[in-house]
């Protein structure tokens, strides 16, 4: 039995006019998990689905070396990370991120986010109106280079900032979004070596439980020091995400707008809902719609024949949508986490699978500690009026946010 075929000579069009839809739309039209299109003029196969997930992180299926376009990769990623690694070098980098990933820093993290948050709120509340995913992503920067270890002086931050997030917004980009990303990377990079070398030199002395001190001092499986440039890049790795964690945040303020008793269940400081809370603000807004990999060699699954070299899409905003996996699954509702199975591969905002050996976010626990720190603070501590404005989000902008950025005014202390 043949896989369906979507139609046309290319399809790079539909995707870029139906952005997070398109794949999930073509596996319910098609009622399949798996289904041909083509993209940028070469043939690729799309799958989604828990199983799906399952055969993607299969290591022996699929490789990561030469996935990335290189658009992602002057902009979002680096060259020469984590992300692009294969086998013993993957596994050997991999460590290097998951060894920061401690209860105890963990637990710093929380501290840092909190305290974080009380100096921003006093800021806030001398303003008038401002963007919440602004000065959030500001927030998210500040507790990210304190965590790492990083220098940050106040006069930096404001730029600093904006790099991380263009480079981030750049993701799904053409045009002056994607250049702004590239002149993003090369200030941030560049930033970033500087403080390596001066780290290397002894003029600056991280604790060495930090994220600057562990790709300073990295050593590969050759025993060598990693370049300048990919210590800068996997230094980067760990403050552009926590910037990113910005847009989950305003994601969970725009879900306490918009359902409203979901702010009055997280102000009655019950910690398993605000847990729950936070898992449903990843699995109900897009943010990443797709993951790459090729095929390393041939095998069978679903009815097909995968050959090697093959481009594949796993369906990630589609799978975390999907009926046979979630009930009702455009509802927001944080209860229905009650009943989740913790499967590895049916809820993948962030990925799926084994944390150290496959490619799944090495900084997933991160991201959640400092959503639900960040949402409490939020619901608990805060009063702010959300004035009349646009607080849609489209579905084809790659990453996505509601158009207005969240503005809100009258900060208060509740
Ligand atoms: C990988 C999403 C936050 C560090 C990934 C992947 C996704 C993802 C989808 C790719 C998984 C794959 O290739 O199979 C997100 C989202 C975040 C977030 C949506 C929150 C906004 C973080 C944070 C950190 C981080 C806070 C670090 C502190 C990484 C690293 C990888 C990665 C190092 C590469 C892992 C590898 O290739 O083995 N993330 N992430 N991420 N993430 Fe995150």
């Amino acid at each position: 039995m043949a896989i369906p075929h979507e139609k046309g000579l290319d399809n790079t069009y539909q995707l870029l006019k139906e952005g997070f839809r398109y794949i999930p739309e073509r596996r319910r039209k098609f009622q399949s998990d798996i289904f041909q299109t083509r993209l940028l003029g070469k043939k690729v196969i799309c799958i989604g689905g828990e199983e799906a997930s399952e055969i993607f992180y299969d290591e022996e299926k699929f490789k990561r070396k030469g996935v990335a376009p290189n658009r992602v990769k002057e902009t979002l990623f680096g060259k020469k990370g984590v992300q692009g690694l294969d086998d013993a070098a993957h596994k050997h980098r991999k460590q290097l991120f998951m060894s920061l990933m401690t209860p105890e820093r963990l637990k710093d993290l929380r501290e840092i986010t909190r305290k974080q948050w009380q100096v921003a709120h006093n800021n806030w509340q001398k303003r008038h109106t401002m963007s919440l995913f602004h000065e959030t992503e500001k927030v998210m920067l500040r507790v990210a280079c304190e965590w790492a270890g990083v220098p940050l002086f106040s006069r930096e931050l404001e730029q600093r900032t904006r790099d991380l997030a263009a480079m981030i917004d750049a993701f799904g980009a053409i045009g002056p979004r994607h250049w702004k990303g590239r002149t993003a990377r090369n200030r941030s990079e560049k930033w970033a070596k500087n403080l390596i070398q001066q780290a290397r030199d002894g003029k600056r002395q991280p604790s060495e439980n930090t994220a600057f001190y562990a790709m300073a001092w990295h050593r590969d499986l050759n025993g060598k020091l990693l370049s300048l440039h990919t210590a800068a890049v996997e230094l980067l790795n760990i403050l552009r995400p926590i910037t990113a964690i910005g847009r989950y945040v305003m994601f969970g303020a725009l879900a306490m707008h918009d359902f409203p008793e979901t702010r009055k269940k997280l102000q009655s400081g019950d910690a398993i809902y605000s847990r729950m809370f936070v898992q449903e603000v990843r699995r109900y807004y897009p943010f990443g719609p797709f993951l790459g990999a090729k095929v390393r060699q041939k095998f069978a699954w679903g009815g097909h024949q995968f050959n090697k070299g093959t481009l594949v899409l796993l369906d990630v905003y589609g799978t975390n949508h999907h009926p046979d996996l979630w009930k009702n699954p455009d509802e927001f509702s944080p209860e229905r986490f009650k009943e989740w199975s913790g499967s590895p591969f049916d809820f993948i905002p962030q990925g799926g699978g084994d944390y150290n050996m496959g490619h799944r976010c090495a900084g997933e626990w991160v991201t959640v500690e400092i959503m639900q720190v960040s949402l409490e603070y939020l619901a608990n501590h805060m009063n702010y009026k959300v004035p009349e404005q646009n607080l849609n989000y489209s579905m084809v902008r790659m990453p996505t946010l509601p158009k207005s950025r969240f503005a809100i005014s009258d900060v208060t202390t509740r």
